[in-house]
């Protein structure tokens, strides 16, 4: 039991501290699909922790790699220095992107890589003498972590209000979420394609020379699962090579196995410039964060004098623990074939998640990869309280899902097997059925 102090102790991030202080819901150990708490009481996993253990908890792969490595190199600078695991991490990484992308930039997390990515794009635009591009492009709804950066870029308002007038030169794309026209859509929805073209209109606005990138999450995760409206990323690419503004795609959970491929760009066919990931990169086991960048915009920098080309980096980057994390967890991707058998999955997830339609509340379902959504009607005044009934009768009853305003977004870890899915689906079904 923790003791009163404890609680008060601890401030909580993306929680509401008062309430869960008066109820704590606390797990002690994982491994595999479940979580335990205290009393050994199992949990499943339906959201891969915050989407970042694809491979399920306690990968004895990663977990030795990890222990091995913390007995050889406790921790060595990254600056001016380098160490093994660091390098041949960042080759698997360069092959695993099947070469699409010439170098990796290690950082400790999503929104480390969100506001390195977005400096390397100044960087960059600066080196090749259009410093004037400053301007970011994002969207509504979008969630890029919460630094000064990535908030700036973020289009969901809860997470800006409260900080003041972030970066400025920011603009934003409409959102593409739109029930009437995309209700329980199966995989990527029809409507919507032309939203992309509200590009057009922003570099009109601001004129396309003071531009440096766009920064979309290829799915937007965090905003409650909005899915790109089929050929949209596609348009994005286009405008963005008409008017030379990079693209950045947003990879943090969508990267390393999500939608069955190894990243969002191989499933939509549309290669970024920039890609920013973290999360599955260590299977959630040590902190880490990575940009991968073009070669382009790599050799771009490394132009000029001698010298320091970037000025930019952390005391973590391409810490020896999380290197030798992300390796072991792209030898297990490989060698258990995690994505084969996330894609033998997903029509029976796709199935079990529509079957929901049709129960009192649910106003949407949709999916695609191992990625469910179930979106609520909310509650007349009280937004948001509907979906947390669901979730904390759900963590109660020993299953783990997570919730946006009213959207219960689902992301399980990649080994999960048909069982999983019936008790998960099965759960929500009979809680939706009782749930005020
Ligand atoms: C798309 C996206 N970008 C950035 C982040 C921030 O990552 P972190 O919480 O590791 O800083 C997240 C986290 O969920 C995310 O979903």
């Amino acid at each position: 039991m923790l003791s009163q102090q404890q609680l008060n102790a601890y401030w909580m991030p993306f929680t509401g501290n008062r309430d869960y202080k008066a109820a704590p819901r606390v797990v002690a150990s994982a491994s595999g699909m479940y979580y335990r708490d205290q009393d050994g009481r199992e949990i499943l996993d339906g959201t891969a922790g915050l989407w970042c253990v694809p491979l399920g908890h306690s990968h004895p792969t990663v977990v030795k790699a990890v222990q091995d490595m913390v007995a050889t190199l406790d921790y060595a600078p990254a600056f001016q220095i380098g160490h093994p695991a660091a390098f041949e991490l960042a080759e698997q990484l360069i092959d695993y992107t099947g070469n699409a992308f010439g170098q990796v930039f290690y950082t400790n997390s999503g929104s480390e890589a969100v506001d390195t990515a977005l400096k390397m794009v100044l960087a960059y635009h600066r080196s090749r003498g259009e410093g004037q591009r400053t301007r970011f492009i994002s969207r509504e709804r979008g969630y890029h972590g919460v630094g000064f950066g990535g908030m700036s870029v973020g289009g969901l308002p809860a997470n800006r209000k409260q900080f003041g007038n972030l970066l400025g030169g920011v603009d934003y794309l409409p959102h593409t979420h739109n029930l009437e026209k995309n209700a329980f859509s199966r995989g990527l929805p029809e409507y919507g394609t032309h939203l992309a073209d509200e590009l057009e209109r922003l570099v009109a606005l601001h004129d396309a020379s003071t531009i440096a990138a766009v920064i979309v999450e290829p799915l937007a995760g965090s905003a409650g699962v909005i899915l790109p409206p089929k050929g949209y990323l596609q348009r994005l690419r286009n405008l963005c090579d008409k008017y030379g503004i990079l693209l950045i795609f947003d990879e943090v959970i969508t990267g390393f196995g999500r939608m069955g491929t190894p990243f969002a760009f191989n499933y939509f066919g549309v290669e970024p410039d920039l890609m920013t990931t973290a999360k599955g990169l260590t299977n959630g086991v040590v902190p880490m964060g990575a940009v991968f960048s073009k070669p382009a915009i790599y050799d771009a920098l490394m132009q000029g004098p001698a010298g320091i080309e970037l000025f930019h980096g952390y005391t973590y980057s391409g810490h020896p623990l999380a290197c030798a994390a992300g390796l072991a967890s792209l030898k297990v991707f490989k060698e258990e074939k995690v994505l084969e058998h996330a894609q033998s999955m997903t029509a029976y997830w796709e199935d079990a998640l529509h079957s929901l339609k049709g129960l009192p509340h649910v106003i949407d379902l949709r999916n695609v990869g191992l990625i469910g959504a179930i979106e609520l009607e909310s509650i007349a005044g009280k937004p948001g309280a509907r979906a947390m009934a669901v979730y904390k009768k759900a963590f109660a009853e020993g299953v783990l899902i997570r919730t946006t305003g009213d959207i219960i977004a689902l992301s399980p870890p990649l080994i999960l097997e048909k069982k999983h899915i019936d008790v998960l689906f099965g759960k929500l079904s009979e809680i939706l059925k009782n749930v005020d």
